[in-house]
């Protein structure tokens, strides 16, 4: 079969088991070759890796492997992803050990950056990583992992281990999400603190879609010291704009990376008419353009409080600073504001309240997607 419906939504044969299983020995060669002579210790990272793990790890031929499975419990706290994770399982000693840790897929790279910071913690000898899936277009943090099975747009995928809500583990194949709907792009807008990044985790996986906040992107050319970054942080660190070429090229070449996005979060951008007709520009020349801005509109002082906060634990230099962040606040009101004129111009504005729990404002986005954004696209 396929195509396959899990829940509320349909999914299209991608990978076949044979190609699985090829990718799979593959990587247990290149292990068993890499890895000779340093007896690893295999990190399984549940629920997901579990189908990963066991037929890659029959596959292991290095004298003295060994395995051990752990979880991550998210909540919801304070940290710029807005997820705190805690590592749960891990009973033995494992200082002085080679450790692989193992994933199903690695898509942003948040979870494994945090995994090899918490192991490098407990004196091993190296960590190593190994995705069956990895998707560089989603990546968010610099990080490469040892070994990949296979390099997968991005798509929300299913099966051999991965789910959507609980189901289609048991796959013997994978599947990805099937979009009918024409592609979404949406513009999530609104002030420093707004709620943007928060939201937009939301909006990927329950509508399929690409996040590009340039915010990430630029803070990525930072901690990679790239000449482009270097540029970016003296406004950055101010809470000016960084000069609207430099976002534009950065922008234009993520969509022209990502042709096979079902759809777009923009998130920080566009920030000024310049950005905004640009990339109105480059959206009619791929013939999918913005569908609607969604304008997260929140009080100031709750604002300040948010930013401040998040600014203990976040390491975001424009979060420490009562006077920059005050600067971020009035350079939007200035110079990005006037967008929501630009986009209600086009009869694409949607007001959405940005006050409240995180939770009811994701429902108040999702109710304007399915509500506003997809009729007016229909038109
Ligand atoms: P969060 O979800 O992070 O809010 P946000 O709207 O994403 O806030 P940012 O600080 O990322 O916005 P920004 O626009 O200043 O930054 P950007 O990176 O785009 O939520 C904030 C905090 O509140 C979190 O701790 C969260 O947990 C919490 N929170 C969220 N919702 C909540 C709720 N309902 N209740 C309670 N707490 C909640 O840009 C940074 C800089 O990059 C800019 O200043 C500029 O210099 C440059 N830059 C970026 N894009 C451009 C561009 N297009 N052009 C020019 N310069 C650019
Ligand atoms: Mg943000």
């Amino acid at each position: 079969m396929d195509v396959i419906k899990i829940l509320d939504k349909t999914f299209e044969r991608y990978l076949s088991a044979v190609e699985i299983e090829a990718a799979v020995t593959r990587m247990a060669m290149e292990m068993n070759r890499r890895l000779a002579g340093k007896p690893p210790l295999f990190m399984c990272i549940l629920n997901g890796a579990f189908m990963f793990a066991a037929d890659l790890f029959r596959r292991i031929t290095v004298e003295g492997a060994q395995i051990s499975f752990i979880r991550l419990a998210s909540y919801r706290g304070q940290t710029s992803t807005g997820a705190v994770q805690e590592l749960i399982g891990l009973s033995e000693d494992i200082a002085g050990h080679t450790v692989v840790i193992l994933e199903d897929i690695i898509d942003t790279g948040v979870t494994i950056s945090y995994l090899m910071k918490q192991f490098q913690a407990l004196n091993v000898a190296e960590v190593q990583t190994a995705a069956l899936l990895f998707k560089p277009g989603a990546l968010k943090c610099n990080v490469v992992p040892d070994y990949v099975g296979l390099e997968i747009p991005n798509d929300f995928i299913i099966g051999y281990g991965l789910d959507y809500d609980g189901f289609a583990r048991n796959l013997p194949e994978i599947y990805r999400i099937k979009n009918t709907e024409p592609m979404l792009n949406i513009v999530l807008f609104g002030p420093p603190g707004a709620g943007k990044g928060t939201q937009a985790e939301f909006l990927i996986r329950e509508f399929g879609l690409t996040h590009l906040s340039t915010g990430d992107l630029l803070r990525s050319e930072i901690a990679a010291d790239t000449p482009l970054g270097r540029q970016a942080q003296t406004f950055m660190d101010k809470g000016e704009l960084v000069p609207d070429a430099v976002v534009i090229g950065m922008i234009k070449h993520r969509i022209e990376s990502h042709r096979d996005a079902h759809g777009f979060i923009f998130d920080g951008f566009p920030r000024t008419v310049k950005q905004a007709e640009e990339l109105d520009r480059m959206l009619e020349e791929l013939g999918i353009p913005v569908s609607g801005m969604l304008s997260l509109e929140v009080e100031k002082e709750e604002l300040v409080s948010r930013l401040l906060n998040r600014g203990q634990t976040s390491g975001r230099s424009d979060d420490r600073d009562a006077a920059v962040i005050e600067n971020r606040i009035q350079v939007y009101h200035e110079k990005t504001a006037p967008l929501k004129q630009y986009y209600a111009n086009q009869g694409k504005h949607f007001h959405i309240d940005g006050m409240g729990a995180i939770e009811e404002i994701g429902q108040r986005l999702k109710a304007a997607i399915e509500t506003g954004l997809k009729k007016l696209h229909r038109q």
